[in-house]
């Protein structure tokens, strides 16, 4: 392999595992991306990987960019807590396992963490990455006018879904699959725990919109989270009222027209038997007989 291509080998490898060490001995090794869900715990996990079967830790810290504090230390075998106390080591003492656990994870905990451990065999030192996402709720639609729509009207239907993270997007599809999203309006609000509320507005004119709408909530790696239906509701006047009447006056129609076609059949069926002994001309039963064909 060429000089360059091993060095790129060599810096590849250093950066996926995004741990390195001091000297040959002492190693740390932690998971280079943890990924978390808002409110849940979690482990940060980091080991320390050493050839000999003993070592003694003399400190351990934890540090999160960008914070001037330590979120843990553990020196001369004291573990203090720092000014959070979510944040613990998993496992106490002289542990090769050094994890860093997060309780209640929060938006604000992603971010780059440190882990510097200094042994009687030499110090080590990794680093890895936390990022945070929160579901959406299950969206609430609603609509202005909620009910009694009128053919004048302009109805504004909402689309609301909240709590979520990172911002998320919502689609919105009449009762046909049509895609009206291009047509409708996304508001986001952040809330003070860095989550998002979303708020999608979208408009029709009564007299040329179709009934049932629905709108759907996709988080930001473009996964659906959640959907929900709309039906608007038009005045009693209108709609229900008379698509009801049409249907059942068209009930009738069918029926009716089956009932005199069955009858019709009958008559003739009648006709055709009692011909010869009614004694009509010959001649009448035969354009009959063609119209039944
Ligand atoms: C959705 O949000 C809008 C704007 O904040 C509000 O007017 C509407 O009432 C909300 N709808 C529901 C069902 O919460
Ligand atoms: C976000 O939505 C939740 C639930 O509907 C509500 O309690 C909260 O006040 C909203 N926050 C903002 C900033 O709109």
């Amino acid at each position: 392999m060429a000089p360059a291509a091993w060095q790129f080998c060599v810096t590849f490898i250093a950066v996926i595992r995004l741990s390195f060490s001091t000297d040959h001995l002492l190693k740390m090794e932690c998971k280079g991306q943890h990924k978390s869900v808002f409110g849940q715990d979690t482990k940060l996990e980091c080991f320390l990987k050493s050839p000999y079967n003993e070592f003694t830790i003399i400190k351990l810290l934890w540090k999160k960019e960008n914070t001037e504090d330590a979120l843990f230390k553990f020196f001369s075998g004291m573990a203090d807590p720092g000014n959070d106390p979510r944040f613990e080591r998993l496992q106490p003492g002289n542990c090769t396992d050094v994890s860093l656990l997060v309780k209640n994870t929060k938006i604000t905990d992603e971010g780059k963490y440190t882990c510097l451990a200094v042994t009687d065999r030499g110090h080590a030192i990794a680093e890895t990455i936390l990022s945070v996402s929160a579901p959406y709720t299950n969206p609430v639609m609603s609509s202005m006018p909620a009910k009694n729509i009128r053919d004048d009207m302009t109805v504004t239907m909402f689309c609301n879904v909240s709590g979520g993270y990172p911002e998320g997007r919502i689609q919105w599809y009449d009762e046909y699959n049509t895609d009206w999203t291009r047509s409708s309006e996304t508001q986001s609000v952040q809330t003070k725990d860095r989550r998002y509320n979303l708020t999608s507005t979208f408009t029709v004119t009564a007299s040329s919109t179709t009934k049932q709408y629905s709108c759907s909530v996709f988080n930001s790696d473009d996964l659906k989270e959640g959907e929900q239906e709309l039906n608007l509701m038009f005045g009693p006047d209108k709609q229900e009222g008379d698509s009801n009447t049409t249907a059942v006056a068209a009930v009738f129609v069918v029926v009716g027209a089956l009932a005199s076609g069955i009858l019709v059949l009958a008559l003739l069926r009648r006709r055709r038997l009692r011909g010869p002994p009614l004694s009509h001309p010959v001649e009448t039963e035969e354009p009959l007989e063609v119209e039944t064909k």
